[in-house]
């Protein structure tokens, strides 16, 4: 038995933004991160909409990508002064995930956020609110998903928070957003997106109902996103959606230890001066955890299918398996992301040297390694991974080196 969970209301298309003047309530809290929504006039636009609808509007700034513990208390507090009966969320992974996370501890103030990350663990939601989002960056899905990542610093660990509860309630996947995303934003969330999809494919929760999602999601993200990356406006528009997709499939396909891996090197060298970004990491480590998972016959054999829906060819399930993580590395060519952290800039650009000294990604990889087995990502992948071959894959994630175990 299963189940199958998105938001009641999807609202699409270029100006879905207007549908905010249709929600019925009294008061509205709008999170928002940095100043991108601001700055392109998106978050005056949703104040205005939501006053339309007769609401007292209040807005929480500045949460900063990857958001922290600190940040979600700070804006539970804020809630609880103010008491919405909506919570719009509306920027990237970042504050929307944030938006989710606050939401919990306002229905629940004395809620822990140990007790969040218990994975399908939560009380019920929505006694005191109901929740929008609306992305502006096309990646983390994180609009459809029944998932919130946040950064303990202090342990320099990000955790998934994971339950159906903290589905949104409405959608909102409007274009206009995500026009003005940097190309480096776009290359970073369009291969945090084709990894969410594949992962989605092959993990041990994947059925009839996410398959197909996933399926067309890799489909529109091959076709689209290296143009939308060089700057095609209506393929950005598409991937705003197959993004969409790809999050409808892994929030109820669950993912896999392509991003165990992320979630727990993410934060990991932050004292050697750069976050490895959720998606950089996702697009290096994908080739690396097929390689490896292609090692049990049903993942290789699905990874077989999305390979000829892809086009890419093979006579038998090991060369499409070749051919897809040739695919995969060549997009990241294509999108000036490394192949591996050791060629991994502070910039997130390739470099001959990146920001993590080998020496001190060799000290740390043991307790690395053994956080990613212990990742909730993990329990759906195809192949369950002991510490050594963890250690093992993280190495050939630092140097680039062939999987052959
Ligand atoms: N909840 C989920 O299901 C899920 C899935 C995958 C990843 N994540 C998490 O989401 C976070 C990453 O989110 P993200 O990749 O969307 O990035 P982000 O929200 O961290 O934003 C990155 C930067 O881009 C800026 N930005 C956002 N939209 C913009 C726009 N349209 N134009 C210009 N600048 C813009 C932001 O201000 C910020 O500085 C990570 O913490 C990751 O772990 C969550
Ligand atoms: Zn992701």
């Amino acid at each position: 038995m299963a189940r199958f969970t998105l938001p009641r209301d999807l609202f699409h298309g270029k100006g879905a933004l207007e549908n905010l003047k249709n929600l019925q309530g009294k008061k509205a809290v709008i999170v928002v991160g940095g100043s991108a929504m601001k700055r392109n006039g998106f978050l005056q636009r949703a104040e205005d909409y939501l006053k339309e609808a007769g609401m007292e509007v209040k807005v929480i700034e500045g949460v900063e990508p990857d958001p922290s513990v600190t940040t979600v208390m700070n804006g539970a507090a804020l809630m609880a002064e103010f008491e919405p009966d909506w919570i719009v969320a509306m920027g990237g992974g970042s504050p929307i995930d944030a938006a989710k996370a606050m939401w919990i501890k306002y229905e629940y103030p004395e809620t822990t956020f140990e007790q969040m990350c218990v994975v399908f663990g939560l009380p019920k939601l929505r006694t005191k609110a109901k929740f929008v989002a609306i992305p502006s960056t096309s990646g983390t899905a994180t609009e459809v998903t029944a998932f919130s990542v946040i950064t303990d610093y202090d342990k320099g660990i990000k955790y998934p928070l994971a339950d159906f509860e903290i589905t949104p309630d409405v959608a909102i996947v409007d274009p206009d957003l995500a026009e003005t995303m940097p190309q480096k934003l776009v290359a970073h969330t369009g291969m945090d997106a084709i990894t969410h999809a594949v992962e989605a494919y092959v993990s041990t929760a994947n059925c009839d109902f996410t398959d197909p999602l996933a399926i067309f999601a890799i489909t529109m993200i091959q076709r689209d996103l290296v143009g939308s990356y060089n700057g095609d406006i209506s393929k950005r528009a598409s991937m705003h959606n197959a993004q969409c997709l790809a999050g409808m499939a892994f929030s109820n396909a669950l993912l896999g230890i392509v991003h165990s891996m992320a979630h727990k090197t993410g934060a990991a060298f932050d004292d050697y001066g750069a976050h490895i970004i959720h998606g950089a990491a996702n697009a290096m480590y994908l080739p690396k955890v097929i390689a490896f998972n292609a090692k049990n016959e049903v993942a290789k054999a699905r990874y077989g299918v999305i390979a000829d829906y892809m086009g890419l060819g093979g006579a038998n399930d090991d060369e499409k398996v070749a051919n897809l993580i040739a695919y995969l590395r060549q997009m990241n060519s294509d999108l000036n992301i490394p192949q591996c952290i050791k060629h991994y800039g502070a910039d997130s650009y390739p470099c001959e040297q990146g920001f993590v000294p080998e020496e001190v990604f060799l000290a740390r990889l043991p307790e690395i390694a053994k956080n990613a087995v212990a990742d909730a990502c993990t329990g759906s992948n195809p192949r369950q991974p002991s510490v050594e071959e963890m250690e093992k894959l993280l190495k050939c994630c630092y140097y680039d080196l062939e999987v052959d175990f």
